[in-house]
């Protein structure tokens, strides 16, 4: 699977648009996989994800091995799935089940596709994207705002967006824009205009802060990686909103391929009890349209920044995180290009 990569022909921003791999990424939300067959396009490869009748999601290639019609458009068979176009079954383990047609033909028993570690966690697939198609997954963790569920309380939202997932990752990563983008907002109202910005390492990544305003607007972020990239943030929030204080966000995107992706927040505030059920309750009648009026403002800008925007850029004293943070990736794309050639030396 590796053989067709040439990393000497790839450039690393090549790579990093495309995704960095050797991580899981939250690939849909679990109800958007039902008993149907679902095709997407997730780090540029097509998959094919369905639900066997435990319950558990199974994914693939999305590529018939007979002659690579969508398996997508076929049939759940429960562990298997069946092609549409001459009954091909193939299992969640990407080897050939059976082939209909035929007595004894050789496919069957062989292991033709890539198969993809699947696991559902806050109402979203997540599947593990190997730098090499047979790499066994990481492990996966989460950030304690979603980890401790007892004590917090999530919602997932997720959407398309059509531009590079590199955008929606630095978009997050850089707080100040808050101040004026989202200056209408519900909860971005308020704060200085003006900000010296510093970086904190942590165990995982780092903190990019406001230096002496924290607690009044969109001031602080977090990147954190725990088996998948996250980001981390809080904004105040006024007593009209109900109980719970600070209102937390946990950020991930999955790149679909150059100049789309799909971004997941969950939503979340530390409650418990009675207030609990006045935050999901506040949340689905008022604060939900709220959110979805400050994400669109995000997807507005970022949709239509120029053309290769990232090419040519000033950047300032506000732009550090989003710089370090791409320098964490880029590190990373080296290390699994190296990698790659490697073992494709070895071929
Ligand atoms: S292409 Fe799938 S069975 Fe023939
Ligand atoms: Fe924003």
């Amino acid at each position: 699977m590796t053989a067709n990569i040439t990393s000497s022909a790839q450039t690393l921003q090549n790579y990093l648009d495309q995704g960095l791999r050797g991580m899981w990424y939250p690939v849909l939300a679990s109800w958007e996989v039902g008993n149907n067959p679902v095709g997407i396009t997730r780090l540029e490869q097509q998959i094919v994800l369905w639900r066997d009748a435990q319950g558990a999601i199974h994914a693939l290639e999305d590529r018939c091995p007979h002659r690579g019609a969508r398996l997508s458009m076929g049939w759940n068979l429960g562990d298997r799935i069946a092609c549409w176009y001459h009954g091909v079954e193939v299992g969640g383990d990407g080897e050939v089940k059976d082939v209909p047609a035929v007595d004894r033909c050789p496919l069957v028993g062989q292991k033709c596709l890539r198969s993809y570690p699947a696991q559902e966690a806050y109402g979203a697939v997540f599947l593990y994207f190997g730098v090499t198609a047979d790499e066994a997954p990481s492990e996966l963790t989460f950030p304690q705002e979603l980890a401790d569920d007892a004590s917090y309380s999530n919602f997932l939202c997720t959407a398309s967006w059509d531009c590079n997932y590199q955008y929606a990752l630095e978009n997050v990563m850089d707080p100040m824009h808050g101040t004026y983008l989202h200056s209408s907002s519900h909860s971005m109202a308020e704060g200085d205009r003006k900000a010296d910005m510093a970086l904190e390492p942590t165990d995982s990544g780092f903190i990019f802060k406001k230096n002496g305003q924290i607690g009044v607007n969109f001031d602080w972020v977090e990147f954190g990686n725990s088996g998948a990239y996250w980001m981390r943030l809080s904004i105040p929030y006024k007593q009209r909103f109900g109980p719970g204080g600070h209102f937390w966000i946990i950020g991930m995107v999955v790149p679909e391929d150059k100049d789309h992706c799909r971004v997941f927040f969950w939503r979340i505030r530390k409650v418990k009890d009675w207030q609990r059920d006045l935050w999901r309750f506040m949340y689905r009648n008022r604060l939900e349209a709220l959110h979805w009026d400050v994400l669109e403002q995000d997807r507005i800008v970022l949709e239509n920044m120029a053309p290769n925007a990232r090419s040519r850029e000033y950047l300032y004293q506000h732009d550090v995180g989003l710089s370090r943070l791409r320098r964490i990736m880029q590190k990373e794309a080296q290390k699994q290009l190296a990698m790659l050639s490697e073992l494709e030396a070895a071929q």
